[in-house]
């Protein structure tokens, strides 16, 4: 089946836990496009912990995202940067975060919709840690959201934490019904008093008091396809979990979860980092380098790694 090509595509990249990769996978994946000659534009959208930045080696910017977000007279072009590649944009996250770390609604919509006149082909949103209703609403204005998960119990149990979380709050998000979004914050809880035990229970249970609803729920909950990438892998077990995960995801959300690939854990990461030199940018060679290439290309062309 092919796949509609959008004109534009908006990539965010979560993870529930903070120093789990996010900034350097949205870094080095702006990177390796603008290096096939595919316009896009980096997003720091971590609204409180800014340093995508550092990542690509630039100084800390002096107009960044909460000019804009703060400022309706300051359009998007005026807080874009340019970097040392031709194709290649950022916007810089907000430094002063107390004004805009939590932006209403009507603001996240606006910097989507913004964003979305730039002239480029990709939007990689880098987003920051937890759970927050600005993460999730960034995750699920999206084209493609992609999580980041170490092999450890702690980031699988987070991941799983947020990919249900944006699940609920995509659903809650569709009515506006007092009753059902009451359903829908209770269903959150698994020792809630109705029974519902998985978002197909739910939908169920939503069905029943609203058919129609709950038909507009069943095409969000078939609509929403995360994507996962494990990071710092050091073993065959630890590339395994994605698969797991998969599974599990089927099995307990009654969700398809893509497995776009893995990050081997390399020494060349950090170091690139402490040099403050993208390791994508001067062409090393190293496992990492080969890994986020084939990252990019699964996401290029809605491709995910396949179970040997
Ligand atoms: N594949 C890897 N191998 C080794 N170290 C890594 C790898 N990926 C990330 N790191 C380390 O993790 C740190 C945190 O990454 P970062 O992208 O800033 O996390 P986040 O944006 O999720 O908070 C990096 O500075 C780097 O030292
Ligand atoms: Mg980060």
């Amino acid at each position: 089946m092919g796949k509609i090509l959008k004109e534009k595509e908006i990539i965010a990249i979560g993870g529930g836990k903070g120093g789990v990769g996010k900034s350097f996978l949205a870094s080095n994946l702006g990177i390796i496009l603008a290096k096939n000659q595919i316009k896009t534009v980096l997003v720091d959208a971590d609204l409180g912990g800014a340093n995508l930045h550092t990542c690509l080696g630039i100084q800390a910017p002096e107009v960044t995202l909460s000019d804009f977000v703060n400022n309706t007279n300051v359009r998007i072009e005026d807080v874009v940067l340019r970097t040392s590649l031709d194709n290649l944009m950022l916007i810089s996250g907000a430094q002063d975060f107390l004004g805009i770390a939590n932006p209403k609604y009507s603001q996240k919509l606006r910097l989507v919709r913004a964003i979305e006149n730039l002239n480029v082909r990709y939007i990689i949103l880098d987003l920051g840690a937890g759970t927050s209703n600005n993460t999730l609403d960034f995750f699920l204005l999206a084209d493609r959201g992609v999580l980041m998960v170490l092999p450890e119990p702690t980031s699988i149990e987070n991941a799983y934490r947020f990919i249900k979380s944006a699940l609920y709050r995509k659903l809650r998000m569709l009515t506006r019904e007092p009753q059902v979004r009451a359903v829908i914050e209770k269903a959150m809880d698994k020792k809630n008093d109705l029974g519902i035990q998985s978002p197909i229970d739910l939908i169920d249970h939503i069905s029943n008091l609203n058919p129609r609803l709950g038909l507009q729920l069943e095409e969000a909950l078939n609509s929403f396809r995360p994507a996962i990438v494990l990071n710092q892998v050091r073993s065959m077990a630890d590339v395994r979990i994605g698969f797991s995960m998969q599974s599990a995801c089927k099995k307990f959300f009654g969700l398809q979860v893509d497995y776009l690939g893995y990050i081997e854990n390399d020494d060349q990461v950090w170091q690139s980092i402490r040099k403050r030199q993208p390791i994508t940018l001067n062409g090393d060679h190293g496992k990492s380098v080969r890994n986020l290439r084939s990252i990019s290309y699964n996401l290029l062309h809605n491709l995910q790694l396949k179970m040997e």
